[in-house]
């Protein structure tokens, strides 16, 4: 996969871009990841890439030539094949895993990061195929959700990652994670739970599964609308509610006279 990133402040992705499992999959090729500064595209003697919105108003618009400019060539470079021509903006549809997932089988990905004020329209209208948001709160450009974008994209190109990482985590299966613990088995009096040293196999999955329910119940309930559960799940689901009631009469034993 070849990403593309349009961007005034290239050095921002510096780190980010270089760390971690993302720079690992850059050094192996897995993924091709280019940063351009967007002010490169301008033909002005001073670079400008913003300017005052038409009928007035505060703040700077991003203008139309550079950024067309600099997606054009980064078209023009990747062969003319299909892709994506994101824009990051508050205004998009907010990113998911759903998303992610889809985003993560295309060839080639250009990111807009937007700044200022806003993007002239004619980028929206003309140029871009996609608006992401990264939730609903507005940063100071778009540089950061494209990194954000960037990373979980970046997980599901194949290779990248082994295949047990991405089945097992949160958000896979639709329902939360389970607890992890690892080395010490006891730490400030609090102790990992026996099951998971007791090398049975089955009774940790069962454990696991059971907590995973159990805190997606607690957490985010409405997870559980959308997955499908099998009837191991319903059980424990039933198990968990019936222990839940349990706890709650004996925190409040004046239930009985109700
Ligand atoms: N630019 C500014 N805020 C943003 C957000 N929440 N998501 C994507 N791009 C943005």
């Amino acid at each position: 996969m070849r990403i593309d990133i349009l961007t005034i402040f290239p050095e921002m992705f510096e780190a980010p871009l270089s760390g971690s499992i993302v720079g690992k999959a850059r050094e192996r090729r897995l993924v091709e990841i280019n940063v351009y500064n967007i002010r490169n595209f301008t033909v002005d003697k001073h670079k400008v890439t913003d300017d005052y919105p038409f009928g007035g108003g505060v703040g700077m618009i991003m203008k139309p030539e550079p950024i067309f400019a600099a997606t054009e060539h980064v078209l023009h470079e990747a062969g003319g094949g299909p892709a994506r021509i994101i824009l990051m903006t508050p205004q998009g549809k907010t990113l998911d895993q759903d998303m992610v997932r889809l985003l993560a089988k295309e060839k080639h990905m250009v990111i807009i990061c937007g700044r200022y004020e806003g993007v002239d329209e004619r980028v929206r209208q003309a140029l871009v195929t996609d608006e992401i948001s990264i939730g609903d709160y507005v940063l100071t450009g778009g540089e950061l959700p494209a990194m954000v974008l960037v990373d979980a994209v970046t997980r599901f190109v194949p290779g990248v990652l082994c295949e047990d990482a991405l089945v097992s985590e949160s958000f896979a299966s639709g329902i939360l994670d389970y607890p992890q613990y690892t080395r010490p088995r006891e730490f400030r009096e609090m102790a990992v739970p026996d099951v998971l040293v007791s090398g049975d196999h089955e009774k940790v999955r069962l454990w696991r599964r059971k907590q995973a329910l159990a805190r997606t119940l607690d957490l985010r309930p409405d997870l559980l609308e959308g997955v499908p559960l099998s009837r191991e799940d319903v059980e424990l689901l039933d198990e968990i509610k019936r222990e839940k009631l349990a706890d709650l009469t004996r925190e409040d034993p004046g239930n009985e006279y109700d």
